[in-house]
């Protein structure tokens, strides 16, 4: 049977996977069970979810938790987290706890500033064209006067329109270059649509509008956080040493790209776990973020470490275009949960707290890392996924978890003891 087909996003949700497990599977009544047994009981909601995007089929569940004890600025916050990997929440929360007997965490907001561009080609005299553009200045204001009136009450709008010429990089290649205070939006439809009236306002017959789109690369949307404490103070058997090897494990990863981007790798097992609980846009943020650690022409680490007079200080700069109103943020309602729960960051206060987490994140993964490695508490937190695939029963967890303790974790170690387990049965 041919599995190409025409009309698909018109047929009713039944016969999409009438058709997907037709042409796809061979046990069909199993994998509609499936597909069913994630559908919500609640229509309504289910319909919420279904509209968000185009030939919903299902929906596909991620574990929603919570870390605790995070201690920002003297406030302190229970953070949201959406993510699969077993070992970030509890690596968030015992970070948490050990930073906020210690100071607890600093952050601040360096620059909030959006960049959107309208690309065009214009191959005649330059001077022309500034002469064209400065003429249009005025225009773009009215021409965006509808979209930007409720983001200029809000404290937001354009804040400033240049024409650049990037000629040198491609033949007759212009911009206009449009930079935008969005306040507590992300903004990505407000950027757009500005930018669309822009276009429109100075397209002639002389420029050729190629397109108009926000960048996702934010270097002046910038937020910092960080910890300190004296050497002394951040405890075990040898903190100096402890120190030490934590420096160096950051130098490593500011000076050797392969490090770097797993050590950035989990800063951002932090960062997007939040970003994806408050309904932020996690690819706009991930592209952001990779472009700014890379913005030196070399690959290098989010997170700074500094050893000066005793004092062991740690901290992140990251860009985070980030949103608390619009969007997800207020149609999906975990998203108004974490938001919530935060009690209702403005996109400033979200941003520290997202640093805050990816800076927490990347202390515990060196922390791990240069001292026990990172298997012992990565399997620890496995052991139950592996039980779960076995198909262990409650006792058996019970059993084999408490076997397992202070002991190493691999994955025969499990399947042994799992079936010697069930043999002596
Ligand atoms: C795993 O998800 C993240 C780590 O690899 C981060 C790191 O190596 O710094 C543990």
């Amino acid at each position: 049977m041919s599995k190409m087909i025409s009309g698909f996003s018109k047929l009713t949700k039944e016969e999409k996977i009438n058709w997907l497990a037709t042409n796809y599977f061979t046990d069909q009544t199993e994998i509609i069970s499936t597909i069913k047994k994630y559908w919500n009981s609640d229509e309504l909601l289910q319909q919420l979810h279904d509209d968000f995007i185009e030939n919903t089929i299902s929906n596909f569940y991620l574990p929603y938790g919570v870390a605790p004890n995070f201690l920002i600025n003297n406030t302190s916050y229970t953070i949201p987290m959406v993510i699969e990997e077993s070992s970030v929440v509890a690596a968030a929360s015992l970070v948490a706890k050990f930073w906020s007997t210690r100071g607890g965490f600093k952050a601040e907001v360096l620059s909030t500033t959006k960049i959107g561009q309208v690309h065009f080609m214009y191959d005649g005299d330059k001077s022309e064209l500034i002469q064209y553009f400065n003429s249009k200045k005025e225009l773009f204001k009215i021409a965006t006067a509808s979209i930007t009136k409720n983001m200029e009450k809000r404290g937001g709008g354009i804040l400033d329109i240049q024409l650049i010429d990037k000629t040198e990089k491609l033949p007759n290649y212009y911009q206009i270059h449009v930079t935008f205070e969005t306040v507590d939006s992300m903004g990505a439809n407000f950027i757009n649509s500005c930018l669309e009236a822009i276009a429109k306002e100075f397209r002639s017959d002389a420029v050729e509008i190629v397109m108009s789109i926000l960048s996702n690369y934010v270097p002046e949307c910038l937020v910092r956080a960080e910890v300190s404490c004296t050497i002394e103070e951040l405890g075990g058997k040898n903190p100096q040493q402890f120190a030490k090897k934590f420096h160096q494990a950051v130098q490593i990863a500011s000076v050797e790209p392969h490090r770097a981007v797993t050590h950035n790798k989990g800063i951002m097992n932090g960062i997007d776990a939040v970003v994806l609980a408050t309904g932020n846009d996690f690819r706009a943020i991930e592209a952001g973020v990779h472009a700014y650690a890379s913005r030196s022409g070399h690959y290098t680490s989010l997170t700074h470490c500094e050893i000066t007079n005793g004092i062991f200080r740690f901290w992140i700069e990251v860009p985070l275009a980030v949103g608390t109103v619009g969007g997800l943020t207020s149609l999906h309602p975990l998203a108004k949960l974490s938001l919530g729960m935060l009690q209702q960051p403005s996109a400033k206060e979200l941003m520290m707290i997202m640093a805050t987490a990816g800076l927490a994140q990347n202390f515990a993964a060196l922390r791990a890392l240069t001292t026990k490695g990172i298997q012992h508490g990565h399997m620890k937190m496995h052991l139950m996924n592996i039980l779960n695939q076995l198909g262990a029963n409650d006792q058996e967890k019970t059993v084999i978890a408490n076997y397992f303790e202070g002991k190493t974790v691999t994955h025969s170690a499990v399947v042994d003891k799992f079936e010697e387990i069930r043999n002596t049965k």
